[in-house]
């Protein structure tokens, strides 16, 4: 049975191979306009999923569902409303062609007229950062990663797709280019309407999604919105950090001690991220117990918790029994 709202969707899906169990009994789902992420470390079956919904690979069992369609009976439908962006050492962009004559290439393929794949490939480059008409006719292999990166997203999108599949965008760029290119990709769907899903290996990736699928082994062990999730900490996710200029695992141990305070997470060096209790949300009370211990703070910064620090607790155990679930070393 297909759900009319869902753009993407695994329906208890197992995929076996040679007698191993790549994936087993897969559930997830995105509705039209979100962006899903599948987030998870090596081998843990992100690209056999993304096999699944472009239909590389049928499953031993189960159903997939991508824009409405069955993909299992439906595959010609796919490349109406597929759009797809391998990892970018994949990426067959034609070195010597700029942005805009690789979009045009790639057009052509889908048999569009050279005006429409002119108008959408400025259009969406714009919104992808290129401004000016020098950039996007600028040599593919003059760009640098992060732009590279940018016009493989372009090219996924030229046949104005409904879904939108992204192997591993932001692996081996740099943090703040990884950030750049989530936030692009969140532009993109806010201004085209167009689902999208990003495959990572990075916790980060969730701050940016609607809906997330953390898969270990072959198997879900976490799906829902990284939103409602944060509702589990106290005061929404709403915390300190608080940079110090020495920190010892004693002082670590005073601080956890202090009453207005709940959970504590080291955030790098002398730094921790300070979750108070709830009701108890007082800066000044807390920054009087942390004088009385004679940790002067550095720098205060009220700051909103990530999914990733969220993940972080549950592993460390803050919220008792969840913590064998959530058994993965994503580093
Ligand atoms: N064709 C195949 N035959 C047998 N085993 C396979 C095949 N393809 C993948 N696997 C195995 O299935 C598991 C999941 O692989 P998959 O490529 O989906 O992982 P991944 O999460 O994408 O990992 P990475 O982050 O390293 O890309 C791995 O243990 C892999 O060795
Ligand atoms: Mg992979």
């Amino acid at each position: 049975m297909k759900n009319d709202d869902r753009d993407i969707e695994l329906k208890n899906v197992s995929v076996k191979m040679r007698k191993a169990t790549i994936l087993e009994d897969i559930n997830f789902y995105a509705n039209h306009g979100e962006i899903l992420a599948i987030i998870g470390g090596s081998g843990a079956g992100k690209t056999t999923c993304l096999r699944v919904l472009t239909a590389q690979i049928k499953p031993t069992e189960g159903e997939v569902y991508l824009a409405g369609y069955n993909v299992l009976k439906e595959k010609e439908k796919l490349e109406e409303i597929l759009g797809y962006v391998p990892q970018l050492e994949e990426v067959s962009a034609y070195p010597e062609f700029s942005a805009l004559k690789n979009a045009y290439f790639f057009g052509k393929m889908y048999d569009l007229p050279k005006e429409q794949i002119k108008s959408r490939a400025t259009q969406v480059l714009q919104i992808l950062g290129f401004e000016t008409e020098e950039t996007m006719k600028k040599p593919f292999r003059e760009l640098s990663g992060g732009e590279k990166k940018r016009v493989s997203i372009c090219i996924g999108l030229i046949n104005n797709p409904k879904v939108l599949l992204l192997d591993e965008p932001t692996t081996g760029l740099d943090a703040h280019l990884r950030i750049e290119v989530l936030n692009y990709l969140r532009n993109l769907n806010k201004r085209l309407g167009v689902t999208i899903c990003i495959v990572s290996h990075d916790l980060e990736t969730a701050d940016f999604c609607d809906r997330i699928v953390i898969l270990d082994r072959g198997k879900v062990v976490v799906f829902g919105q990284p939103k409602e999730f944060l509702k589990n900490l106290p005061n929404d996710g709403r915390s300190v950090r608080v940079k110090f200029k020495y920190l010892t695992v004693e002082n670590q141990k005073k601080i956890k001690k202090i009453k207005p305070i709940k959970y504590i997470l080291s955030i790098g060096r002398n730094t921790l991220k300070i979750f108070p209790r709830e009701g108890k949300y007082n800066l000044g009370q807390l920054i009087e117990e942390l004088y009385r211990l004679d940790l002067e703070p550095q720098e205060l910064t009220e700051i909103e918790a990530t999914f990733a620090d969220y993940f972080r607790l549950v592993y460390q155990g803050a919220f008792g029994k969840k913590k064998d679930i959530f058994d993965i070393d994503f580093e």
